[in-house]
């Protein structure tokens, strides 16, 4: 089949939710993936910051491998030695305070259970949440989403107060006895990457704290170690209530991951929330390996020292008008539409996100990558511009 019919075929029977590359992507290894005549693209888009350990790392296909041969599924009615393992390390990488874990199957419903624990605990309704913001489609996650061209086709929503990003005096002002939970995303990304100032979170914790709210730090994208950090809350030494994660966390197979403050954990008792295939067993299996790779070959590390040079050598290419970010998650804003660079960048075999931005592209990359990955982007970065 060649990529006209297959694009063809595809449109025909799937909804078309997506805007694609005109690209098929038939096999990865690393930092690259091939298309079918076989030509390889360095990924700097990691699948939307899902493939944090490259693709098809032995190690995760390994493990992948033996748990399939062992048991592929079976429910939370039963106990796991894989699901009670990964529990554990992934509390023990947690900002010290968090106690438990639940486990679902996307950011979205990672996010779902954030608010519905916030909700409970506090016995409150009301959400305060940033502009432009993204924290998912399902209902509950879109009614949180500040970016309006999500919200605006389904109405109505759940009750949600959205404040600026990056403005605490907003959030003072509008924050009060009534507000279940402040929402935030550690870096806004799909609206561009923006990061707030030194302080902004320490002082969202502060007030959330005066007024009996709780925390909720939407880390879907930057936790496992894309900005450096475990988590990105680690950067700011704040420990958020409740922290969500789902893409990178178990390298490409689907897993949402809510981690509870321990003393709202003890509050959570049998039937409050569940998930047929949340912690289902390969899914740990591949988060366990995926978390042992990132330790092992210290890939937070490298997203600190390669995000670091990113920043400032993409910054030097003229016309580049900003880079932001922290890591390897970074906004390349240009004086050029964002598709128009990434359509430029794919024919060069280099493969970047867009952003809601509309001159802004992102790299959301493997965590594995190097400097000379980020010199050949800057230098045909440079030639486009
Ligand atoms: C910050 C953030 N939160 C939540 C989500 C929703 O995650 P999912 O698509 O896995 O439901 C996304 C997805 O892009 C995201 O970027």
């Amino acid at each position: 089949m060649n990529l006209t019919e297959l694009i063809s075929l595809e449109d025909r029977y799937q909804l078309l939710t997506y805007k694609k590359f005109p690209l098929d992507v038939v096999r990865g290894k690393g930092k690259y993936v091939y298309d079918s005549e076989g030509k390889e693209y360095l990924d700097l888009y990691g699948g939307h910051a899902v493939v944090s350990i490259g693709h098809c790392h032995p190690k995760l296909v390994k493990a992948i491998q033996d748990q399939a041969e062992k048991l592929i599924f079976y429910s939370n009615a039963v106990y796991s030695p894989i699901r009670a393992e990964l529990s554990k390390l992934l509390v023990e990488v947690a900002p010290k305070g968090i106690g438990a874990v639940f486990f679902s199957n996307s950011g979205a419903e990672a996010n779902e259970t954030a608010l519905k624990i916030a909700r409970k605990f506090t016995g409150r309704e009301e959400i305060i949440s940033m502009e432009n913001s993204f924290h998912g489609r399902t209902v509950g996650s879109l009614s949180v989403t500040g970016a309006k061209k999500y919200r605006d086709q389904v109405r109505p929503l759940l009750d949600c107060k959205f404040v600026p990003f990056g403005d605490l005096e907003s959030v003072r002002n509008s924050i009060s006895e009534r507000t279940a939970a402040v929402m935030v995303e550690a870096i806004q990304s799909l609206a561009g990457v923006y990061m707030a100032k030194q302080g902004y979170y320490q002082g969202l914790q502060k007030l959330c704290e005066e007024k009996g709210a709780l925390l909720i730090f939407d880390e879907v994208q930057t936790m496992p170690g894309r900005t450096g950090a475990m988590f990105a809350c680690n950067n700011w030494e704040v420990t958020p209530d409740l922290i969500t994660t789902a893409k990178g966390i178990a390298g490409g197979i689907p897993m949402g991951v809510t981690f509870v403050k321990e003393e709202i954990a003890k509050t959570i008792t049998y039937g409050e929330q569940g998930s047929t295939f949340g912690g289902g067993q390969i899914a740990c299996a591949a988060s366990k390996a995926t978390l042992e790779v990132i330790q092992e070959e210290k890939l937070v590390e490298n997203a600190r020292s390669v995000g670091e040079y990113a920043l400032k050598i993409i910054s030097e290419v003229p016309k580049v008008k900003e880079v932001r970010g922290l890591g390897l998650l970074i906004g390349v804003e240009t004086d050029l539409p964002g598709g128009e660079v990434q359509k430029k960048l794919l024919s060069k075999g280099i493969l970047v996100g867009t952003s809601d931005h509309p001159k802004t592209i992102r790299l959301l990359p493997p965590l594995i990558i190097e400097r000379t990955d980020i010199d050949r982007f800057t230098n045909e970065l440079r030639k486009i511009l």
